[in-house]
């Protein structure tokens, strides 16, 4: 779909992922729903982005006749969650490819200034030769997905695509800016932030959605 983000932002507006995603809104959905609603999300929305993954010729047999297929090539993908809510995607992600590597950034945004603050970043090796599906539900005000990007870059990855389920048209703008090279998937672009620096309508506090914290 055209946006006005640039080339490298591709917002899914699918009518399946945004009943799943009003559902994940509602404050009345609890725990435990919302959690499967996250990982389902998480499926879909891996299932577009990868959607370009390369694939090779493989000779099988099929009970008919030996014939030629095609299968993913390579085993080189790593699925990088932003702590903690980028967690609740990662079930959904690994399910469309099981043999991903798994890393982990963790970051909160300070409560006062919104900025955020690394405190964990693990990556698999070498990072430089795979896919990285960076998540995490939310981009808000973008900091926490630039420092992300940011962590990688300085660990040697380069292929990076960002996927979030909701984004604010601010934080959006300016992270697909300041990271031209990563490929940004959204679920639903909202209409703005508030003084806290929350997406508007949004689905509150993701993390503690998901995790059942306050
Ligand atoms: C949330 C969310 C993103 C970040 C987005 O995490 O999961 O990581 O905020 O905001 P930004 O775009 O303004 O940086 P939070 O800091 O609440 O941490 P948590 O996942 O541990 O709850
Ligand atoms: N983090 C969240 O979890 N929700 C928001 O609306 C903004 C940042």
């Amino acid at each position: 779909m055209d946006n006005n983000f640039g080339p490298n932002v591709h917002i899914m507006d699918h009518p399946l992922l945004t009943h799943k995603i009003s559902l994940l809104r509602d404050k009345h959905t609890g725990t435990n729903e919302f959690r499967k609603l996250v990982e389902e999300i998480g499926m879909l929305m891996g299932f577009e982005a990868l959607s370009d993954l390369p694939v090779q010729d493989v000779e099988i047999e099929t009970p008919i006749e030996k014939t030629t297929v095609k299968m993913l090539a390579g085993r080189k993908l790593a699925i990088v969650p932003i702590l903690r809510a980028g967690l609740g995607m990662v079930s959904g992600l690994t399910s469309l490819v099981p043999s991903a590597k798994i890393g982990h950034i963790g970051m909160y945004r300070d409560p006062d200034s919104h900025e955020p603050i690394e405190y964990f970043c693990k990556l698999p090796d070498p990072i430089e030769e795979r896919l990285i599906v960076l998540c995490d539900p939310m981009l808000a005000t973008g900091g926490s997905a630039i420092d992300a990007i940011h962590q990688i870059w300085k660990h040697g990855g380069r292929k990076i695509k960002f996927i979030c389920i909701i984004a604010a048209p601010e934080g959006l703008k300016k992270a697909a800016r300041a990271c031209p090279d990563v490929q940004f998937y959204v679920g639903n672009l909202d209409r703005c932030l508030n003084e806290n620096a929350y997406i508007c309508p949004g689905l509150g506090d993701a993390g503690d959605r998901i995790f059942g914290t306050k």
